[in-house]
């Protein structure tokens, strides 16, 4: 197989974008073209000021600068990009289906059906098609029948190479990746073309990091790592519960456990639940997929791990109203952090979306501050639950433009998100705005108790009492 030199990726999202900017930077001799249908997302990555990335993540401007234009390119012109690539990336969203057969678990599959159909349409010389979108098991089996079927007789040759990266720390973990799957079929073809794809990884990555497997176990091998990363959390916030009921403190817990290296120190934070576009959705892909193949136990056994989630986020909210002495209708409640984590303006399925939901139901005021996430991002994702009308929202919720914004008189603060930034506010000045006796829940564990309570905080903590 000859050497790749020109890639396209469908989907210019928070894989696409990262994943193609340092594709582009460690690879000069490759032309990179991202390709997006939402022509303001596509004018954003073009824009001249760099500020206005449609991703924040750290260390992506400087790249996207040193390359942009140079090798990589960004267009709404699907079509040309298809054509002129020899690999092609489908990096599009796979949304948890919100209707129909498989509703609230099995992943939407029609933007990926219309990517391949329009690969079908345009090719016109031989394909690598790489899935990079996390999928249910045994999808690169349905892109492939749709581009025998419908192509002009060209040869296309389907890959999974799934993307491990976090959020917040999407650079660093592409430039130094644990490591790169590349899934696909033993056919001759079929390994060339694994190893046409591992070739442009290895300009970067060490060899031995660049593991081939067939296509479907590379699939379920990325539901099975966040499956188990997300059971991870589930366990502990299981734990910080049983910690506030005795005089166990969660993060000596954690640490005591973790200390155990068959265990490990990563994903024992105890938190207000996690977020993100990936824990959630692969998980309940492989609850679907274990019920569709008749396997009862063991979607319950994953279920599980989504279950101690709700209620672990249920649990935060449910401790804010009973602590505010069972009310906070009318109560002004400041939120520090909507986004899922750190270092991301992504919001998707953030734990905040679902406390703030509860504490609104009990009618409290939301004052809302995040460094990364715009106005009408909040409103979206409170507007997309349908628990009130979005008049009645607007009603309830400010969006704050700077942290003290509205700290004067609030009865509460709840931090949804660790950033680093607020653990150097000044919270003896906050405290002094605040309604007294002011109070802080602390669903990340970020500020130090002993701090807090010598300022005069009531302060609640995850796992600690
Ligand atoms: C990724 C992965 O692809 C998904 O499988 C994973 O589970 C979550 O992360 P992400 O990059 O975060 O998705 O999604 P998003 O930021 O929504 O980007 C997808 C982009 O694809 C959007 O900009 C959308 O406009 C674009 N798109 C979608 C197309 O260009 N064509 C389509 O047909 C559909
Ligand atoms: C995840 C996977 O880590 C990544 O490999 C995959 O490709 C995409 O999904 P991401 O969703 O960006 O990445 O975030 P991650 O850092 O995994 O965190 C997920 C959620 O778990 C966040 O809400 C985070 O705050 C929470 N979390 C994480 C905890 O609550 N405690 C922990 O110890 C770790």
């Amino acid at each position: 197989m000859k050497k790749i030199t020109k890639i396209c990726c469908i989907g210019a999202g928070y894989v696409g974008g990262p994943t193609m900017s340092v594709i582009a930077k460690m690879c000069p001799h490759i032309k990179v073209t991202v390709v997006d249908i939402n022509q303001a997302r596509i004018d954003l990555w073009n824009d001249s000021n760099l500020e206005h990335l449609p991703i924040y993540e750290p260390g992506l401007k400087e790249i996207v600068a040193a390359t942009r234009n140079k090798n990589l390119f960004f267009s709404t012109d699907v079509d040309a990009a298809i054509d002129e690539a020899e690999l092609i990336f489908i990096s599009v969203n796979t949304p948890t289906k919100t209707f129909g057969k498989g509703k609230g678990q099995a992943a939407d599959l029609k933007y990926i059906e219309l990517c391949a159909r329009n690969i079908a349409k345009v090719a016109s010389t031989d394909k690598i098609v790489v899935e990079k979108s996390t999928l249910p098991v045994r999808t690169a089996g349905a892109i492939k029948n749709i581009l025998d079927n419908t192509g002009q007789g060209v040869r296309f040759e389907i890959l999974s190479n799934p993307e491990f990266l976090a959020e917040g720390t999407a650079i660093q973990d592409l430039m130094h990746a644990d490591r790169v799957l590349i899934g696909g079929d033993d056919t001759p073809s079929g390994q060339a073309a694994k190893d046409a794809l591992s070739a442009i990884y290895e300009n970067w990555i060490p060899k031995e990091r660049i593991l081939q497997t067939n296509v479907w176990s590379s699939e379920l091998s990325k539901l099975v790592a966040n499956a188990f990363l997300a059971q991870r959390v589930s366990s502990i916030n299981a734990i910080s519960a049983l910690c506030e009921k005795t005089e166990a403190n969660i993060q000596e817990v954690a640490r005591a456990v973790g200390f155990d290296s068959r265990i490990g120190s990563k994903f024992l934070n105890a938190s207000v639940g996690f977020g993100g576009s990936c824990f959630q959705k692969d998980i309940l892909n492989l609850v679907y997929i274990s019920q569709s193949l008749g396997l009862p136990e063991v979607a319950d056994y994953w279920e599980q791990v989504i279950l101690m989630n709700d209620y672990q986020k249920r649990r935060f909210a449910e401790n804010i109203i009973s602590t505010l002495y069972n009310t906070v209708t009318d109560k002004k409640i400041v939120f520090y952090g909507w986004a899922f984590k750190k270092d991301t303006n992504d919001t998707r399925e953030s734990a905040a979306i679902y406390v703030a939901d509860a504490l609104l139901e009990e009618r409290a005021h939301l004052s809302i501050y995040d460094p990364q996430v715009k106005e009408q991002t909040v409103f979206r994702d409170l507007d997309f639950l349908n628990t009130r009308t979005p008049e009645e929202n607007r009603h309830l919720i400010t969006v704050a433009k700077e942290p003290l914004q509205d700290v004067k008189d609030a009865h509460a603060i709840a931090i949804l998100t660790e950033w680093d930034e607020f653990k150097t506010y000044d919270w003896e000045k906050i405290y002094d705005k605040m309604l007294k006796p002011a109070f802080i829940f602390d669903g990340r564990r970020l500020l130090d108790k002993e701090k807090m309570e010598t300022i005069g905080f009531q302060y609640y903590t995850i796992g600690q009492v």
